[in-house]
């Protein structure tokens, strides 16, 4: 018998107990549920509705419950009875089949919408709590690596063609500030998501003196919702979620199409281990890059989640909508997508090599030092748009003959423009080219290690 059963006199269409059932998905909030139920029943009890020998039962029994389905759902599906719709309705089930008619009182004060936000949010809290770890990680060796490599220059490029010489370091920390801004984004999301909807009923509030505040407390929430109609409509903190993890998998697969191309024979700047890479069935000389693509090809589903949702929730009257059943899958498939493409990056890179030579050969392709050429000639008196052009006619010159600006004699060059002297030839060396960015976050040996040390700071934060 289903527990709304009581005004109707049909029977559920078969086609229907299937449609509308969640459980197949919401299984995953099983822990959840059972510490909301915990929660909400130690409230009933506070006030009243149950006695203590009651919630000793209530407790009992639901801890029972979740060690029942646990085991269970390691072995068949058989649990998975689509009669009992959702999770919530399964394990009240059981909990009264368990512990008899004293589980019946549980649903007392509560609604499955409250009690589902309630289950989303504390299955969000863990979830953040879990990514941030990820991240921690991934910058903690960014910043290790940063560490080893502040030596290494490799160009520095934008439309993708070389631009200026960076240091490995520096490139590397790019990296570690994406991360970061992600990190905050999920403890600011963290803040929305720690108000509490227990308590809200199905959408105007409950009629007993349900105290809100301590099963907030007593459930880890920092605060109660203010309006039960928009507590229990609210997804916004899912969206929020998707939409920082579509963020953060943004970044990470920049990171992966960068190791991409760095692995080509072109680039050759990095080798990614045979542990990360596969070979092809046909052409036996293959290594590709595989994991790296994954998580570059997963951006999508993250993106797909987050304008799945944001759909979903558009235009829905207030309150609960049955829609917002939808809300599960997405998330889940995003949680479980984000943790595996941060683990595997993590452990990617540390089974990456550099190549240094490759990188600096590079380099000293390209031109990558005009404009510090233009700089020079700036610091001698001529105006920059002037600097600039004159710069340009000496790279000109240079392609022509197949030469670096560094190739030319210095004849050469006092003929294409009188101020330059000897010294520029120490001036637009790499390492010079690098070291000669003094500006406050450049690349230079002095900047990098600021921005290691800040980035050592932030990760104190986090040593657990
Ligand atoms: N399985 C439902 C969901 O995931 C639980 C809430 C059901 N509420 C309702 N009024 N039918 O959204």
């Amino acid at each position: 018998m289903k527990a709304w059963s009581g005004r109707f006199s049909e029977d559920t269409d078969e086609l229907m107990v299937q449609f509308n059932a969640s459980l197949p998905f919401d299984y995953q909030l099983l822990k959840e549920d059972i510490t909301g139920s915990k929660g909400h029943a130690k409230m009933l009890e506070k006030i009243g509705i149950l006695s203590s020998e009651e919630l000793t039962l209530i407790e009992k029994g639901l801890e029972e419950v979740e060690k029942d389905l646990i085991e269970e759902m390691k072995v068949s599906s058989d649990w998975c009875d689509l009669e009992k719709e959702d999770i919530h309705m399964l394990v009240e089930s059981r909990l009264t089949s368990l512990i008899g008619d004293v589980g019946k009182k549980l649903h007392t004060a509560r609604s499955r919408n409250d009690q589902v936000a309630v289950d989303l949010k504390l299955y969000l809290i863990d979830a953040s709590h879990e990514v941030i770890d990820l991240l921690v990680a991934l910058n903690a060796l960014l910043i290790e690596l940063s560490e080893m490599h502040k030596d290494v220059i490799l160009p520095g490029y934008t439309h993708l063609q070389r631009a200026q010489p960076i240091r490995l370091s520096f490139y590397l920390m790019a990296y570690f500030q994406m991360f970061k801004r992600d990190i905050e984004r999920l403890e600011d999301g963290l803040k929305r998501i720690k108000i509490s909807p227990l308590g809200s009923g199905a959408l105007a509030g409950v009629s007993y003196e349900s105290d809100r505040f301590f099963t907030a407390k007593l459930l880890g929430f920092d605060e109660v919702s203010d309006n039960a109609l928009d507590a229990v409509s609210d997804r916004d903190h899912v969206i929020e979620f998707n939409a920082t993890s579509a963020i953060l998998m943004m970044h990470l697969s920049r990171m992966a199409e960068e190791m991409i191309i760095w692995s080509t024979s072109e680039f050759g700047f990095i080798k990614i281990s045979d542990k990360f890479t596969t070979g092809s069935s046909i052409m036996p000389q293959k290594k590709n890059p595989d994991a790296a693509e994954l998580i570059r090809g997963k951006t999508g589903r993250v993106y797909g989640n987050l304008v799945s949702i944001l759909t979903v929730m558009k235009a829905l009257p207030l309150a609960y909508n049955k829609d917002m059943q939808e809300d599960k899958e997405g998330l889940f498939d995003t949680v479980t997508t984000l943790k595996m493409c941060l683990n595997v990056m993590t452990k990617m890179w540390l089974e990456t090599t550099f190549d240094k030579d490759r990188m600096l050969l590079a380099v000293k392709k390209g031109f990558l030092n005009a404009t510090d050429l233009a700089d020079y000639l700036t610091k001698k008196g001529i105006p920059f748009r002037e600097s600039h052009h004159i710069t340009g006619q000496i790279v000109g010159i240079c392609e022509k003959m197949g030469a670096s600006i560094e190739d030319l004699s210095l004849s050469q060059l006092k003929a294409l423009c009188p101020q330059i002297e000897s010294d520029i030839y120490e001036k637009i060396k790499p390492i010079e080219v690098v070291e000669a960015k003094v500006s406050y976050g450049s690349t230079a040996m002095k900047a990098i290690e600021q921005s290691i040390e800040n980035g050592k700071a932030i990760l104190n934060k986090y040593k657990k």
